[in-house]
């Protein structure tokens, strides 16, 4: 099997680019079944999950073709509407095509997800909302059917929580429904605010992304459109986290600082430097940081998916960090990874306590899910002697070319297998 190997002690420095936010590509992509013919998306990452979003929407009747980094999608009249286990089961945010298909076909064939690396992860909120715009639901031998007898109708849905998902899946829903849909609680997240962006240029008519309340005017029908996929903040971010793991100085440039504001807030507190500008901001970090709270909150709180690669910073901190995390049961794992290197970290329920360390040693570890992943590299960056991880298959998943980047900026690292 493929192995990330880090010899520890090296510190970063230059310059890193990111391309399009994972989170955003694969709904947008999911985006393209909900109009019939030839779209393109543009700053699109070549990682694991953009493949297997490419076996779904084929799956479905679409022909997908990559070149560098862009995506063309061709999408036909008709769909197959369904997704199966196997896809599914490989990846998640694949529930992203119950909305784009119950809008185009009337129905819907989708594996139920059931849970991940990072917990049960339920999807009640995506069923209720559906159901609320004219959608019946059953699950049979493990499949969701989902069915609409005419067209879906517009509604008021609130959501429990502000789900990235659920909302991604109810503007689907709302953007060909008859009428108004208002989404009330919705996620704000940068990635929304881009698919918006999308669907509007693909003739939607839709209000209010960025804010917890979303208007969409169902329209009759959309139309292909290219788009630019928004910079990715989880990418840069986890490069700024290792310019700071090394007392190093990196600048992350095809970034928007601004997408990382209660992020790039926290390594400050830290006692990192942060320099920031039209697309790039510019990291310096100290000997060794300043300990840290934080909570783990939908944005424009601290996003849980940069929360390990923090406290593999705050592993080496002078003084106590306490962490609680809001949004995921499993999220945790990644810490016995990193005690085994070393870090002095308790947990309780969903709160973790860190007390920094002055070294950590290099050993095997595994990489439990992709912000697992490069959290135990970064901690393998600053470790002392050599770090071996393992299951880097959750790493090519979100990250393109993570070593020969972290490699270019000065990290004694290679892959092997
Ligand atoms: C997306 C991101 C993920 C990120 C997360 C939170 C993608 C592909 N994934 O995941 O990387 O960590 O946002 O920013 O974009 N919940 C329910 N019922 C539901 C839906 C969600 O209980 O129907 C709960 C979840 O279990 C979780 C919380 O709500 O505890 C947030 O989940 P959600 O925002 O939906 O995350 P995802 O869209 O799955």
């Amino acid at each position: 099997m493929p192995q990330i190997i880090v010899e520890g002690g090296q510190t970063l420095r230059g310059t890193v680019g990111v391309l399009g936010a994972k989170n955003a590509v694969l709904k947008e992509m999911a985006a393209t079944l909900l109009a019939p013919g030839r779209h393109r998306l543009t700053n699109v990452p070549d990682i694991l999950d953009v493949a297997l979003m490419s076996e779904v929407l084929a799956h479905v009747g679409c022909h997908v073709d990559r070149r560098d980094h862009e995506l063309h999608i061709v999408v036909p009249e008709e769909l197959e509407p369904e997704a199966p286990l196997h896809l599914v089961r490989q990846m998640r945010a694949s529930i992203v095509v119950l909305g784009p298909l119950l809008a185009r076909c009337g129905i819907a064939r989708v594996a139920q997800p059931g849970g991940d690396d990072l917990g049960a992860r339920p999807i009640d909120f995506h069923l209720d909302g559906l159901e609320r715009m004219g959608a019946s639901f059953e699950l049979v031998h493990g499949e969701l059917i989902g069915t609409v007898s005419d067209r879906l109708i517009g509604a008021e849905v609130e959501l429990p929580f502000p789900s990235v998902g659920a909302t991604e899946n109810l503007l689907f829903a709302a953007v060909l429904a008859k009428g108004n849909t208002t989404i009330v609680n919705a996620a704000r997240e940068p990635e929304i605010r881009d698919l918006v962006r999308q669907l509007r240029g693909m003739g939607a008519d839709i209000s209010g992304e960025g804010t917890a309340i979303i208007h969409v005017r169902g329209v009759d029908e959309l139309r292909p459109a290219d788009h630019r996929v928004v910079p990715d903040r989880l990418e840069a971010g986890t490069y700024a986290i290792a310019g700071a793991i090394t007392a190093g100085d990196v600048t992350v440039t095809g970034c928007i600082p601004d997408d990382l504001r209660m992020e790039l807030r926290k390594l400050e507190e830290a006692g990192v430097g942060v320099e920031r500008g039209d697309g790039w901001l510019r990291v310096i970090g100290p000997e060794r940081p300043r300990a840290v709270d934080f909570a783990t909150l939908p944005f424009p709180g601290f996003h849980t998916d940069m929360h390990p690669q923090m406290v593999a910073l705050l592993s080496i901190a002078e003084g106590t960090s306490v962490i609680t995390e809001n949004i995921y049961d499993a999220r945790f794992r990644y810490i016995g990874e990193l005690r085994r290197m070393g870090a002095d970290i308790t947990t309780e329920w969903q709160h973790a306590v860190v007390r920094g360390v002055e070294r950590l040693s290099g050993c095997p570890v595994l990489a439990h899910d992709i912000r697992a992943g490069a959290a135990v590299v970064l901690a393998g960056l600053r470790a002392e002697g050599t770090t071996v991880v393992d299951e880097i298959h959750h790493i090519d998943r979100g990250y393109e070319a993570f070593v020969e980047k972290l490699a270019s900026l000065g990290a004694d690292i290679r892959r092997t297998g």
